[in-house]
């Protein structure tokens, strides 16, 4: 099997080779920090060896559960938001059929998976409720703390509906609880009505549990190969702990050379795509860079566009716009499927050039066109290649990203496990919603309400 492969040719115009060794010690010794657990942020490493250490027990136990499940229901919900659900999404969104939901019953993705607890929206909840009223269906409740608001509230509306409608024995043998293994309501709660549970480990941080039950159970009851996404991201991870040294390590070489970017005022990060099936996998990305790396008023901001439809949005700004920002394709050497452009005799569309091609092909050249141009409007390229979207390449990636972003936050002088200003809006909210506890803060925050 290949490696992924970086690329950073195109971002030789804008930093020096020089530029980017300046950060080997700095590198070396974040390298060091992962492997000694010396950095800050040290209880939540547990991902670095997470490929190698996930054994076949686990693994066996989420396929049966995950069988179990494709038996009894039409439609799975999982309920997570953050790190509780964008790594199982980006995953089954990445290799899904891009219409899943228009085929027919027997084509279809069985049982269906569908996201809930990602936000407040009634409606949202409302259009679930309405479809979950006509179809059989499970759920996955996923909380390491257990007490995050837009799950729980989620959780209780959805536990009642299961209840209603397949009595509490019924509905305990459709709840599953993704939590801590010891603490927290809903470790509490699961306890109390018996459901099936996975722990999140203590030392692995939502953004990074992806391989934990978290990520696995949810994809391989979307029917995908668990083993083959570990296979992937074990294959990563030895790689990555070969060396250091930015020339050999490309997650050490993204890092370095994304902080040597960033020093000279390239201070967004937009991740590119040319297939819209990876848009989830951006938002993931987003959440791990994002969450890592924001903090003290330093951290690139990550963004993300899928192109070519961005390209007639975004494409504007990103070729004309204020010149703080870098790019990252990520790249896609073949696609599942072929169609090519069939040639026409009236030729009035003046495509007949093209007659004969693969889509994919002229997707390619769209790509390399507009870095070039991209490069050429001062906008710094990356490009991280995988030879297709399949678990393996998928489970490369995430151990890469994953692995990087460690990198490129020690160097950058931060923690990049914890996530200290995601409690600012929480405190408001329970304050404002009176909460008991936030007497004080709900007085305070209500003077500063203005129409
Ligand atoms: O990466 C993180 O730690 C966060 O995004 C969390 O996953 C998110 O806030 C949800 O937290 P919890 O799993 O405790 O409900």
């Amino acid at each position: 099997m290949n490696m992924l492969h970086l690329s950073i040719a195109n971002i030789a115009n804008f930093v020096t080779s020089e530029e980017i060794a300046k950060f080997q010690p700095a590198i070396t010794q974040s390298f060091q920090s992962v492997f000694d657990k010396t950095g800050q942020g040290n209880d939540f490493l547990g991902w670095v060896n997470l490929p190698a250490e996930i054994d076949d027990e686990i693994l066996s136990d989420i396929e049966k559960t995950a069988s179990y499940i494709r038996d009894h229901a039409e439609i799975f919900v999982v309920i997570g938001i953050g790190g509780s659900y964008l790594g199982a999404r980006a995953i089954i969104e990445a290799l899904k059929h891009n219409f899943d939901f228009a085929l027919s019953h027997d084509e279809r993705q069985k049982p269906l998976v569908l996201y809930a607890g990602q936000n407040l929206s009634e409606d949202y909840l409302s259009d679930l409720l309405d479809v979950l009223n006509k179809r059989d269906y499970a759920l996955t409740v996923i909380s390491k703390s257990g007490t995050t608001t837009e799950p729980a509230v989620t959780f209780r509306i959805l536990r009642k509906h299961l209840e209603d409608k397949y009595g509490k024995d019924g509905a305990r043998r459709r709840i599953i609880a993704i939590t801590d293994k010891s603490q927290g309501a809903l470790k509490q709660l699961s306890l109390n009505e018996g459901y099936k549970t996975y722990v999140v480990p203590d030392d692995i941080g939502g953004r990074y549990s992806v391989l934990t039950p978290v990520g696995l159970l949810p994809i391989a009851v979307a029917g995908f190969d668990i083993r083959m996404l570990v296979k992937g991201a074990f294959e990563m991870q030895q790689k990555l702990a070969e060396s250091s040294a930015i020339s050999e390590n490309p997650a050490a070489m993204y890092a370095a050379s994304r902080n040597a970017l960033y020093q000279k005022g390239k201070v967004v990060e937009i991740m590119v795509n040319y297939q819209p099936n990876l848009y989830y996998f951006t938002e993931w990305w987003k959440q791990l860079y994002g969450e890592s790396e924001g903090k003290e008023g330093n951290g690139i901001f990550p963004a993300g566009v899928v192109n070519t439809t961005d390209l007639h949005s975004m494409g504007q700004y990103i070729q004309e716009g204020k010149r703080n920002i870098f790019e990252t394709v990520l790249s896609v050497g073949k696609p599942q499927k072929t169609i090519k452009i069939p040639l026409e005799n009236e030729n009035l569309d003046k495509l007949n050039f093209i007659s004969g091609q693969e889509i994919h092909f002229v997707n390619q050249m769209a790509e390399i066109a507009t870095t070039l141009a991209h490069v050429d409007g001062n906008v710094p390229n990356f490009r991280i290649s995988i030879p297709e979207v399949s678990e393996y390449y998928l489970g490369q990636l995430i151990y890469f990203y994953e692995f990087a972003c460690a990198l490129s936050g020690y160097v950058l002088g931060i923690n990049p496990f914890d996530q200290p200003g995601v409690e600012a809006y929480k405190k408001n909210m329970f304050a404002l919603l009176g909460k008991p506890g936030f007497e004080k803060e709900t007085e305070e925050i209500r003077k500063r309400i203005k129409e």
